[in-house]
């Protein structure tokens, strides 16, 4: 019987993946500890926080001494670690916050693992997920896979690709069992709407502009979140250990065509007339530093585990416009910040 600890388990991702390990590993114990920072919100565990096999920790990663009671106290024996601050603009903005969570967390949860683990590593996993900006950006050719070289080129990227190296190095030097996924950009319900495609839902919802940096001319490869808990359910599974596993939608979109397929479906969901939602999209500054182009190669996963994405990117789309319209509460609530309010009321205490 399998003790998971996730890390980062109320975030966008990381809550697809706990609901999906919970139904996916029914006899494993599944541990979920989370900072909640603005990005982690429990209404996103609302359907499963009684669920006998799960629980919750309100901690951070960084915290060597609750990270080591809870090795021992649940005796953990598999991390899916997602922990980390997420979005680039912020990174720009903040660093040293970045810096922090994304190496000095890896590298606290890498090393309790070593000295949980060390005097037997069989049946250990420690399961790191990553992201494809690691490698940098592309011109109009080429995608990135499992060989291409590092150069990450946002502070973002910059602390998870160390956090990559971190890893590795710790597979090296100590045998820790690794396993890294590079994930393209995901997409779908909770994703908090700083990121564009969420972000653009709520401007037209609120009638303001919609942001658009640049010319719109930068191409971003898209996944449905669900498609992306899928394959790490797959390689925590069945992948290699010690190998890296690229995981991409093979769906590339410039911002500018992929905010109007949005535009399009909102107008189509709300009633609106033909290009209602369109006339809100404003070029604005574009990002320092902006990666112009990312795209995967997910070959070795399709091929070696049989991994392919589920959906077509504009039924993704449509079943994320859907969702929330269905859940303008939990959109309202993150917007004027009483999301964090659910966990004083759930756990009777302060976060
Ligand atoms: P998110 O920002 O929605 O969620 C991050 C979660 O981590 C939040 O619940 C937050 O409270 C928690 N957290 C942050 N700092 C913490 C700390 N110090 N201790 C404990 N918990 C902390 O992020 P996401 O989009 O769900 O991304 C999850 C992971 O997947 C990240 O590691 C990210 O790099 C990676 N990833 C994301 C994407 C994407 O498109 N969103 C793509 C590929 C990889
Ligand atoms: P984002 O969702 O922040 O993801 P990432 O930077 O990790 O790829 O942004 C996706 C793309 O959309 C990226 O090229 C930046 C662009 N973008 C805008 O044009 N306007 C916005 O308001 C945001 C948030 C992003």
């Amino acid at each position: 019987m399998k003790k998971i600890l996730i890390t980062g388990g109320a975030g966008f991702i990381g809550s697809h993946v706990v609901k999906l390990f919970l139904q996916k590993h029914p006899t494993a114990t599944l541990v979920n500890i989370d900072k909640l920072t603005y990005a982690g919100n429990l209404e996103n565990l609302k359907e499963i926080e009684a669920h006998p096999n799960y629980v919750f920790v309100k901690g951070d990663i960084c915290d060597r001494k609750l990270v080591k009671s809870i090795f021992s106290s649940y005796a953990i024996d598999t991390v899916v670690h997602l922990a980390a601050e997420s979005h680039v603009d912020r990174s720009i903005e903040s660093p040293f916050e970045f810096a922090q969570t994304n190496i000095m967390g890896t590298l606290v949860l890498l090393n309790q693992a070593k000295e949980s683990w060390e005097k037997d590593f069989s049946n250990k996993l420690f399961y790191h997920v990553s992201t494809d900006e690691v490698f940098g950006s592309l011109e109009e050719t080429g995608l990135f896979s499992e060989t291409t070289a590092y150069d990450p080129k946002s502070p973002y990227a910059a602390s998870k690709a160390s956090s990559d190296h971190f890893v590795k190095a710790y597979q090296n030097t100590y045998g820790l069992p690794v396993i890294v996924s590079n994930c393209s950009n995901n997409y779908g319900p909770n994703q908090f709407p700083e990121k564009l495609i969420p972000l653009v839902i709520h401007r037209i919802l609120e009638n303001q502009c919609i942001p658009i940096y640049g010319q719109g001319l930068n191409v971003r490869d898209w996944l449905y979140v669900e498609d992306h808990a899928n394959a790490i359910d797959l390689i925590l599974r069945k992948g290699k250990l010690n190998h890296t596993y690229a995981i991409g939608g093979a769906n590339e979109w410039t911002n500018i065509d992929l905010v109007k397929l949005v535009c399009r479906t909102m107008d189509n969901a709300l009633g609106n007339k033909k290009g209602t939602s369109e006339k809100r999209i404003e070029f604005v500054k574009d990002r320092a530093g902006h990666d112009k182009r990312y795209a995967i190669d997910s070959s070795k996963l399709a091929n070696e585990l049989g991994w392919k994405p589920s959906l077509q990117f504009e039924e993704g789309i449509q079943l994320t416009v859907h969702w929330y319209l269905e859940n303008k509460t939990w959109l309202e609530n993150v917007v004027n910040g009483s999301y964090q309010e659910y966990y004083k009321k759930q756990y009777n205490t302060t976060p």
